[in-house]
């Protein structure tokens, strides 16, 4: 474990243009649980799993019922919302935003809508499946905050005429395309990217990393899998590993809690710059 902890700090300290992927797990330290882990709400939970493959196409179907439905929220759902709301970043989102400050890291592309690495301080969040602090017209795509959206009628309207929906991606909705075109550029343009705290089996999510290493869309229809490998430097931190390290898209995995590995690896970056 020291020894890749090290080597990441090195990669880390060599590395011209450093980004960041995040998922659940990097939020299991604050309170909020995982989806696939083996306390993971889709793990503990399989109704509530088909319950939010549902959620999308009522939006669809019946707007007002869905707002009716997420303002009244309890159970499952109601409950993820009020630990979301009372978290707070834990030492694994503050190490990120120290690697931020130091000049290492220049994105967030996370798959987190609990706001917290902006909490913690990072200034270049890209929120790839939105926020709950946020609501979004499906029409022009201009984000809100709740405090700025009248709810007296439902559905709640913007000023494009567009229907609201809560920031929060849903499956089946497709991710907004300014959030997927800005990270795709991301994954195009990093020389490391450090994954934290992912499944990393949820697309099209999980195409990035493939993108980073394999510098080709065409990779996504099976099109090029003999597509040149980049030099790209592709470290995963996570409690288990990934589709990713069996697939031999990252080079690495530091197997560990990211509350614990990812400050050692910030201190040994900052070892290295202060000698
Ligand atoms: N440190 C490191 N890894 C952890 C920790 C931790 N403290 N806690 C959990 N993990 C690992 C789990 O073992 C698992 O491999 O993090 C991973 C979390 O994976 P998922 O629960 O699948 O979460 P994520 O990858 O973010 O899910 C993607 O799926 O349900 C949808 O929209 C939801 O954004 C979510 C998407
Ligand atoms: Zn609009």
């Amino acid at each position: 474990m020291e020894d890749l902890i090290k080597r990441a700090a090195r990669d880390l300290a060599e590395s011209k243009y450093a980004i960041a992927l995040t998922g659940a797990g990097i939020s299991t330290e604050s309170g909020i649980p995982d989806f696939r882990g083996p306390k993971g709400i889709w793990t503990t939970n399989r109704e509530a799993e088909a319950k939010a493959y549902e959620r999308y196409e009522l939006f669809l179907r019946d707007p007002r019922a869905y707002w009716e439905e997420i303002l009244g929220l309890h159970g499952v759902y109601g409950n993820f919302r009020e630990q979301i709301r009372k978290a707070q970043p834990n030492p694994g989102h503050r190490a990120l935003a120290e690697l931020e400050t130091l000049g290492i890291l220049k994105c967030v592309i996370t798959q987190n809508i609990d706001g917290l690495h902006k909490k913690a301080g990072n200034k270049k969040v890209l929120e790839y499946h939105g926020s709950v602090n946020a609501v979004r017209c499906v029409s022009c795509g201009s984000r809100f905050a709740w405090e700025e959206v009248s709810l007296d009628q439902l559905p709640p309207r913007c000023k494009c005429g567009g229907l609201l929906k809560d920031d929060v991606v849903h499956f089946k909705e497709p991710i907004p395309s300014d959030v997927m075109e800005e990270s795709e550029k991301e994954a195009l343009k990093c020389d490391l990217m450090l994954i934290c705290g992912t499944s990393a089996v949820v697309y099209p999510f999980a195409n990035l990393p493939r993108l980073a290493r394999f510098r080709s869309r065409r990779l996504f229809a099976g099109l090029d899998m003999m597509a040149p490998r980049s030099n790209v430097r592709i470290i995963e931190v996570n409690a288990e590993p990934t589709p990713l390290t069996h697939e031999g898209i990252s080079d690495y995995l530091i197997q560990g809690k990211t509350g614990e590995i990812l400050p050692r690896i910030v201190e040994e970056v900052k070892k290295g710059i202060s000698t």
